[in-house]
């Protein structure tokens, strides 16, 4: 017997030190409509402590399986594992970077992933050092998200990232920037493995579908607009100032109903009935021992 789990996937959430209350009527929603709450990275806008505190109040309340990874701008304040250890003590967020985990009998891959270019004219580990250094940095996200979903022995199988592994999912954004989307290594792995379905974020302009070119069906659900200050996806501080903050109760509620759209909802085929998937309900465990979640606490 077969039955199904319901993924809600969203990212680009880009939690602020003001942002709190902003997403509860979309966290109750999902509550309401969903088994797992898939997060896509940029959770926090500067990466701190404090707005990572303030989206772990308002995701608490979400009494759901809730599995993550982190994206660039949970970097920014050099943070990040305390961004990740803020998520899984007070909210229960699996936050997964070249880890997998089993949620309700379905498995879950994640990794943050990088830019880097997509297809033949992607940039190549050729010439100067940086160069090559950049090239090795998006090449070893390839690898976690390869390690990640070689572990996987579900049926039902996701894959999470943070940035785009296919050119698709980016069309609409500034075609300048398309190389600091994401890039064609992160889709090697996801053909070789072949999950049900791969989120993504990052691309807040870009489409919502897309698949690879072996077929695998792939969601950019960065959020759209962006919440709050105007967003460069490369992480300029500087374009991000470049126009004003839109906060306060009035641009919540106009930016909500995008936002709602991005929500992608997807249901993962999980073996065994009602029983099997009542009794799996209340539990979720990392795959294998190199598979913990690196931030997650015991
Ligand atoms: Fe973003
Ligand atoms: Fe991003």
């Amino acid at each position: 017997m077969t039955t199904s789990l319901r993924v809600a996937a969203l990212g680009d959430l880009h939690c602020t030190r003001t942002s709190e209350g902003v997403y509860q009527p979309l966290f109750a929603k999902i509550g309401e409509s969903a088994d797992v709450l898939v997060l896509c990275g940029d959770l926090t806008d500067y990466g701190t402590s404090e707005e990572a505190r303030v989206l772990a109040k308002d995701l608490s309340a979400l009494k759901l399986p809730k599995v993550a990874v982190l994206g660039n701008h949970d970097f920014e304040s050099n943070a990040a594992d305390e961004v990740s250890r803020i998520l899984t003590d007070a909210a229960g967020v699996v936050v997964l970077d070249g880890t997998a985990v089993e949620i309700l009998g379905v498995g879950f891959a994640g990794a943050k992933g990088f830019p880097g270019g997509f297809g033949p004219r992607a940039l190549q580990a050729w010439g100067e050092a940086p160069v090559k250094a950049f090239v090795a940095a998006a090449i070893e996200e390839a690898l976690k998200l390869e390690s990640a979903l070689a572990r996987l022995r579900t049926r039902g199988r996701v894959a999470i990232l943070h940035y785009a592994p296919v050119g698709a999912t980016v069309d609409g954004e500034p075609i300048e920037i398309y190389p600091f989307l994401g890039s064609s290594r992160l889709e090697e792995p996801i053909n070789r493995y072949r999950p049900d379905v791969v989120f993504h974020g990052h691309a807040h302009r870009g489409q919502l579908e897309g698949t690879t070119s072996a077929g695998v069906p792939v969601y950019n659900v960065a959020l759209c607009p962006p919440p709050g200050p105007a967003h460069d996806p490369r992480g300029s501080r500087r374009s991000a100032r470049a126009r004003p903050p839109s906060r306060g109760a009035g641009g919540h509620e106009a930016l909500l109903p995008a936002r709602a759209r991005r929500a992608e909802h997807r249901r993962i085929p999980v073996p065994g009935g009602r029983r099997a998937r009542a009794r799996a309900l209340s539990r979720h465990r990392p795959l294998g021992e190199g598979s913990r979640p690196v931030h997650a606490r015991a």
